[in-house]
């Protein structure tokens, strides 16, 4: 696991967009891994900026994103779908058919991991998997537990996780108490990995560097992947 350190978020943002956009240039199908959040709203701006200025082409990449809060639908303001066509979908040329979130109001949960999972293999694997990190540790919405779960499931989250998120509902009731989540082992498959984390994330970034690879820090386990690089911001 390598951790370049940049002066700020910015810096930080700008390094991960470029490597994203050498990846579609490299490979203009490429399977994304997307995250949502705080954290990389200006990797994506980046990414429509670069698209506005004809330097890089979505028409063929394809995304997988890592999350989806169980019982939103789509159209719901606080889905991680709505999160995406916000801020990156609506604004590049990526085809909506080649856009994948878990769907959140699936009838049959166990169905939807297991084809989500199965989609992430079907079309190649994931070629770059961004990610934030959870004061917590968690990756995706693997929360910290006793072991690491390898597929997609559904993760009950821990109250410090529906607290961190209520700043973006009205109401704390509001926030899922559930989601669908990529599981540490379909993380751990993708080809590379760029972590992207600011300096109040700086005492769960110091345990997953100093502990043991450990599912109560699930982040830990990135020390067991070929390709991780942490961009921190101080
Ligand atoms: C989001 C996700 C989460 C976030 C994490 C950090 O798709 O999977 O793991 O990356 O909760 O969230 P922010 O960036 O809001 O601090």
């Amino acid at each position: 696991m390598k951790i370049i350190e940049f002066n700020s978020h910015k810096e930080a943002s700008e390094a991960c967009a470029k490597v994203l956009i050498s990846q579609i240039k490299s490979k203009p199908n490429s399977v994304l891994g997307l995250a949502t959040g705080s954290t990389p709203i200006v990797i994506y701006q980046n990414l429509v900026e670069a698209y506005n200025k004809g330097e890089v082409d979505f028409n063929e990449v394809r995304s997988v994103n890592l999350d989806e809060y169980y019982g939103l639908s789509g159209n719901h303001n606080q889905s991680y779908r709505y999160f995406m066509q916000e801020h990156l979908f609506n604004k590049v040329n990526i085809k909506p058919s080649n856009t994948h979130l878990p769907n959140g109001t699936a009838q049959d949960v166990r169905k939807e991991c297991s084809d989500y999972e199965n989609l992430i293999n079907d079309i190649g694997g994931i070629d770059v998997q961004l990610l934030g990190i959870g004061l917590n540790g968690h990756i995706g919405f693997n929360e910290p537990s006793d072991y690491f779960a390898d597929k997609v499931h559904v993760e009950d989250l821990q109250q410090s996780t529906i607290e961190a998120n209520s700043r973006l509902f009205d109401n704390i009731d509001e926030v899922p108490k559930r989601a669908f989540t990529m599981g540490i082992g379909t993380i751990m498959r993708a080809k590379k990995v760029i972590l992207l984390a600011d300096k109040n994330k700086i005492d769960i970034i110091d345990k997953v560097i100093n502990s043991e690879v450990n599912p109560q820090i699930p982040a830990s386990i990135l020390k067991f992947h070929p390709d991780t690089t942490i961009y921190f911001s101080r």
